[in-house]
């Protein structure tokens, strides 16, 4: 049986390997997210697809494989969703924030209207546009006449669920400073015990949609800073150097891209000047 539906061009049948079901499984995550899943991964695909082998009654990887090229696209969606990694925090990489609010901003924003756009573009459950937002909060204030949103995007519809829902378990929120947790949740009572969840008018700054990457997509507005943080470090050099090309494309003159701080871009080619190790200015 042949499967060229995700321009995976392997050739599945009844009697698939556990290896050529790896390679199928690797090579349909790179088609869809460019994401890499190197061979050594083999027992983090095969604790991830779990859950879904054990919903088919499926004991192998192979067998789930067989079961994958006709299955069709929702269960392709979960397999996106299984193993792509969607590890998070509240007020990751703090620095970033401070920068945003310290130089960016105040570097852009010296005359014209009080209104920006900011994009998380792998937003994963939400923990970073919401920090994000918690920064816009106290220093650019919607009552002193300013105006901002904030797009985040991501492949993982489980993760835009749960970014949506905006409810975090009390370890992810209680790491941060008492101040921002009174500020910006509410906390849970009765059967929520334990939870947090994000005030609704912190929530209605930011709009999720899902979007890959690497697929097309177009927006209306310019973004002062991209925040594309620890996604870029699955991707391949030309992957990185198109993405990050297109990225600039939707930035305001003179907008920011910040990356990961274990990320670099040294090497691309690309219009935009490093300012610090992760920082990077469109010229
Ligand atoms: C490790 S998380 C990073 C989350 C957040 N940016 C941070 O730094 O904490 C990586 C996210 O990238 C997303 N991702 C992977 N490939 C993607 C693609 N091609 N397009 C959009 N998002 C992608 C994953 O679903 C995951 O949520």
């Amino acid at each position: 049986m042949s499967n060229e539906r995700f321009g995976a061009k392997l050739y599945m049948q009844s009697s698939t390997t556990e290896a050529d079901a790896y390679n199928y499984i690797i090579k349909l995550v790179y088609d869809r997210c460019r994401v890499r899943l190197h061979d050594g991964k083999k027992e983090l695909i095969r604790a991830r697809l779990g859950k879904r082998m054990r919903k088919h009654g499926l004991e192998t990887v192979a067998d789930y494989c067989d079961f994958l090229t006709t299955a069709g696209e929702d269960e392709v969606t979960e397999v996106v969703n299984a193993l792509t990694t969607n590890f998070t925090s509240f007020l990751r990489e703090e620095d970033h924030l401070q920068f945003m609010v310290r130089q960016a901003l105040p570097a852009l924003l010296t005359k014209g209207p009080q209104r920006f756009n900011i994009w998380s573009a792998a937003c994963a459950s939400g923990e970073e546009p919401y920090s994000i937002a918690f920064y816009l909060w106290e220093h650019y204030s919607l009552t002193t006449g300013w105006d901002w949103r904030i797009r985040a995007t991501d492949v993982s519809t489980k993760a835009l669920d749960k970014a949506k829902r905006a409810i975090y378990t009390a370890d992810r929120v209680e790491a941060m400073p008492m101040e921002l947790r009174r500020t910006f949740f509410l906390r849970g009572q009765g059967d929520w015990n334990g939870y947090y969840r994000v005030k609704p008018e912190v929530i209605g700054r930011v709009s999720f949609h899902q979007l890959n990457l690497l697929g097309e997509y177009y927006f209306q507005e310019a973004f002062e800073i991209i925040f594309c943080r620890n996604v870029m470090i699955y991707f391949d050099r030309p992957t990185q150097e198109q993405l990050v090309n297109r990225l600039c494309h939707h930035l305001a003159p003179g907008g920011y891209l910040l990356i990961g701080h274990s990320e670099s871009l040294t090497g691309l080619s690309m219009p935009l000047r490093c300012l610090r190790p992760s920082v990077y200015q469109k010229q």
